[in-house]
C-alpha cells in the first residue's frame, strides 16, 4: 500500500478499504506520512466524502490508536452524552448528576472550549480544587462512588484524531461530516461507555447549520456507534441563540447549580435535559422499564422520574456528592454560589450593562456572536495557550421574544481586563436585534429525536 494511490483512489471518489483506512492511521500516529499528504488525502475525504462503512472504519481505527477505556468493572451499562459544541451549553453539568441521583452510571471524558464553543472541563475548573486530571484507578473510583466521573481526555486517547483535528484546522477541512463523525465518535468509543446520547447542535452558533446537516451529523454518529456495538441515540438542540441564561465559565457553573435547586430555570434548558435525560434512562436498559411496551409511553415513564430527582433535590445532592469525589470545595458551592451573580463575581473584576437601545421586542441574541463576544471577555481561549479568566462572560438578562424599553438591561458583561471588556461589549452589541414587531419565535428548541439503538 502506499498513500498516494490512497489519495488518489479518495481523490476519483472511490470507497477505500478497511485495510487501507487502518493502514493510514498507524503511519498517521506513528509520524511516517509527512503532513502535506495526510492533508491532501483530508481535503480528498472533504470534497468526496465517504460510505457509511469507510466512516465507520476510520473512527474505529482512530479510536483503536491509542487507549480504550474499559469500564465494564461497573456491571451495568454506562452512559455518556456528548455535546457537538454549543455556546452557554452548561448541559453535562445537571444531566450527570440527574442520572447518577436515578441510579445509572455516567463516564465522561469531557473537552476544553474550542473557539468559540464552551468546554466542560474549563467550567469544571471554576469550582476550586476540582480535578479533572484524574488516573484510570481515580476514574473508576469516583463513579463507582458518586455515579457520575467527569474527567479530562487522556493524553493517549485517540491519537490519531490529536493529529487529523490540527491539520484540519489549518487546512480547511474541519467542515466534513464523516471528519467530524469518525472525529467525536472515536473518542466517545475510546472512552469506553456503554451508550451515548449525542447532543448536535443546529444553527449559527454550531458546527451544523441548518437542520439537513445536523441530522445527518447526527445519523452517521450514530451509524458508527452501532457499528462498533454501542447502544446510541441523538437529540438536535438549538443553537441560534446561547443556550440558558450564561455564557463563561463560573457563570455556568453557578447556572447548572442553581438549576439543580430549582432556582431561575431556563425552559429551554429544562426541556433539553429531560429530552437527554429521559433518553439516557432508556439507554440504560434499567429494570423498571421491562413491560413498558410503547415508545410514547417509556418516554412520558422516563421524562417523569427526571422531573421527580430534579425537583426532589436528589439530582443537586448527586452534584455535591460528585464535585467532593473529584476534589472540588462542597462548601463553596452550597455558600458562595448561593448567592446572587452580582455577589459571586469579586469586585476587581469590571461588570459592564448592555441596555436596549429602543422600545421593542428581542428578535435575536446570536449565539455565534455572543460566543465570540465571551472569548474576547476572557472566557475562551483565542490562541492555545491562553489563560482561562473564570469570571469572564455574559449574564443574559433577556432571551429572545422578551419584550424590552429603552434602558432595560439585556445582559451583564463580566471580564477582569478594561480591552476585553470593550471588546466584548463591542461584539455582543452585534448579536442583538430589537425589533418594533414581536417576531414568530420557535415555540421551544427545535429537538429532533433519532432513535436507534441496536
Ligand atoms: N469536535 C470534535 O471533537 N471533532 C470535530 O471534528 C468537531 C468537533
Amino acid at each position: 500500500m502506499n498513500i498516494i494511490e490512497i489519495i488518489e483512489k479518495k481523490k476519483k471518489g472511490e470507497s477505500l478499504t478497511k485495510q487501507e483506512i487502518e493502514w493510514f492511521i498507524d503511519r498517521v500516529v506513528n509520524g511516517s506520512i509527512p503532513d502535506y499528504q495526510t492533508s491532501a488525502l483530508l481535503m480528498a475525504i472533504c470534497l468526496k466524502g465517504m460510505d457509511k462503512r469507510e466512516t465507520t472504519d476510520l473512527a474505529l481505527a482512530m479510536a483503536h490508536s491509542g487507549d480504550m477505556f474499559d469500564m465494564s468493572a461497573i456491571g451495568c451499562v454506562v452512559l455518556d452524552k456528548h455535546s457537538t459544541g454549543g455556546v452557554g451549553d452548561k448541559t453535562s453539568l445537571i444531566v450527570g448528576p440527574v442520572m447518577a441521583a436515578l441510579g445509572v452510571p455516567v463516564g465522561k471524558m469531557s473537552g476544553r472550549g474550542l473557539g468559540i464553543t464552551g468546554g466542560t472541563i474549563d467550567k469544571l475548573d471554576a469550582i476550586p480544587g476540582f480535578s479533572s486530571d484524574l488516573s484510570d484507578e481515580k476514574f473508576m473510583e469516583c463513579l463507582k462512588a458518586s455515579g457520575f466521573v467527569d474527567a479530562a481526555q487522556t493524553k493517549n486517547l485517540a491519537p490519531a484524531d490529536k493529529v487529523l483535528y490540527a491539520l484540519r484546522d489549518v487546512t480547511g477541512t474541519v467542515d466534513s461530516i464523516p471528519l467530524i463523525a469518525s472525529s467525536i465518535m472515536s473518542k466517545k468509543l475510546a472512552s469506553g461507555a456503554d451508550a451515548i446520547v449525542l447532543d448536535v447542535k443546529c444553527g449559527n452558533g454550531a458546527f451544523m447549520n441548518d437542520l439537513d446537516s445536523a441530522k445527518q451529523l447526527a445519523e452517521t454518529m450514530i451509524d458508527i456507534g452501532n457499528g462498533a456495538g454501542r447502544k446510541c441515540s441523538a437529540v438536535i438542540s438549538d443553537m441560534n441563540e446561547p443556550l440558558g441564561y450564561t455564557v463563561g465559565n463560573l457563570l455556568e457553573v453557578k447556572e447548572a447549580v442553581d438549576f439543580l435547586k430549582g432556582v431561575n430555570v431556563n425552559s429551554r434548558l429544562y426541556d433539553l435535559v429531560l429530552t437527554i435525560c429521559s433518553e439516557m434512562y432508556i439507554l440504560s436498559g434499567r429494570p423498571e422499564l421491562n413491560g413498558i411496551d410503547s415508545k410514547e409511553r417509556l418516554i412520558r415513564f422516563a421524562k417523569q422520574i427526571v422531573k421527580d430527582v430534579l425537583a426532589n433535590g436528589d439530582a443537586y445532592k448527586s452534584f455535591l456528592m460528585f464535585v467532593k469525589g473529584q476534589g472540588g470545595e462542597t462548601d463553596f458551592i452550597e455558600n458562595e454560589l448561593s448567592m446572587d451573580y452580582e455577589n459571586i463575581i469579586p469586585s476587581d473584576v469590571m461588570s459592564t450593562d448592555v441596555k436596549a437601545e429602543k422600545d421593542g421586542y428581542i428578535s435575536a441574541i446570536r449565539a455565534d456572536i455572543t460566543g465570540r463576544a465571551s472569548m474576547h471577555l476572557g472566557a475562551g481561549r483565542m490562541e492555545l495557550d491562553d489563560e482561562i479568566d473564570q469570571y469572564a462572560g455574559v449574564y443574559l438578562k433577556k432571551k429572545i421574544g422578551d419584550e424590552v424599553k429603552a434602558g432595560d438591561v439585556i445582559a451583564t458583561l463580566y471580564s477582569s481586563d478594561k480591552d476585553k471588556m470593550n471588546d466584548g461589549v463591542k461584539i455582543f452589541k452585534e448579536a442583538v436585534t430589537i425589533t418594533t414587531e414581536k417576531e414568530q419565535v420557535q415555540d421551544g428548541d427545535i429537538i429532533v429525536q433519532i432513535q436507534r439503538f441496536n
